[in-house]
């Protein structure tokens, strides 16, 4: 696929996980559409397929991994793949994450908090652990982590993700300094409510509490998928050359209002 703008990205190699489905997709898709080569993984195979079939269709090009993020064999295996494939790894999109029964703090059982750490924190940790060895021997490349506006703030009912989000962005920004000197970017996104298929499922049974919530937002709506891949994409572009630790919102001013 030919570049066809500014970012750097032809030709460069990387991953995203999570890319079955959701803001994960969409990023696999635009990293493809910059002319990078992308790795995509997921848990579950069908979407997996259909975001290759996506990028295939598009001119792109990718290859798939099934596997649970959370795994660090998977970790592991997903950054050999890429270099094995094509050498280098020069950006990941550390995407999988999943969320928490809605219930206060004294309700939560240690086994939700474990299940949700084990993605969001543990799944996380072991990807970029072994997306910083290899970008460590090239003396270059970019990560981006998909954390949250949860992870700035507190948010009622939410605990055991609220916590996982903001040990994301501490991971972010630790690693950014750590890595800084030795050309290697890391960077967050964090989405506020954005329209992937769970929350699509929603506005289609409780159209009145989502009309609620999306008037509550300064832009009043919910942002898109491809919202979030762009500025994924754009942190790990030339663009962003001089940007590292950024825990960036993408919420369309949200966050301004402090209410997560
Ligand atoms: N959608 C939102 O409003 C929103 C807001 C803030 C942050 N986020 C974060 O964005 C990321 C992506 O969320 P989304 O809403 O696009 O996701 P999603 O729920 O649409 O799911 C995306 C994909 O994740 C895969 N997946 C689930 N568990 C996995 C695992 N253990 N290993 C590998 N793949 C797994 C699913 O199979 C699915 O294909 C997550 O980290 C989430 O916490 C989402």
């Amino acid at each position: 696929m030919p570049e066809t703008n500014s970012l750097g990205l032809a030709e460069k190699n990387g991953l995203v996980t999570a890319a079955g489905d959701g803001i994960g997709r969409a990023s696999a898709l635009a990293f493809a559409a910059a002319g990078a080569r992308v790795l995509i993984s997921d848990i579950a195979p069908e979407g997996l397929e259909e975001t290759a079939r996506l990028i295939r269709e598009a001119g792109g090009i990718v290859e798939t991994m099934v596997g649970d993020a959370s795994a660090e064999s998977m970790a592991e295996a997903s950054v050999a793949r890429v270099v094995e494939l094509w050498g280098s790894l020069d950006f990941a999109h550390n995407n999988a994450g999943i969320g928490a029964p809605n219930a206060p703090f004294t309700e939560q059982d240690r086994a939700a908090w474990e299940r949700i750490f084990s993605v969001n924190v543990f799944g996380t940790m072991a990807f970029m652990k072994h997306e910083l060895r290899q970008m460590e021997k090239q003396a270059s490349g970019a990560i981006v982590n998909t954390a949250s506006m949860a992870g700035k703030d507190g948010s009622p009912g939410l605990s055991p993700y609220v916590a996982s989000k903001w040990a994301v962005n501490g991971m972010t920004q630790t690693a950014a300094l750590e890595y800084a000197a030795r050309g290697i970017r890391v960077n967050s996104i964090c989405p506020g409510a954005t329209l992937t298929t769970a929350l699509r499922t929603w506005r289609a049974s409780s159209p009145e509490a989502y009309d609620a919530v999306a008037a509550s937002i300064p832009m009043r709506r919910m942002g898109e998928p491809e919202e979030q891949a762009a500025a994924a994409v754009w942190l790990c572009s030339a663009q962003a050359s001089y940007i590292t630790g950024t825990l960036l919102n993408v919420e369309g001013g949200d966050g301004i209002l402090g209410k997560q």
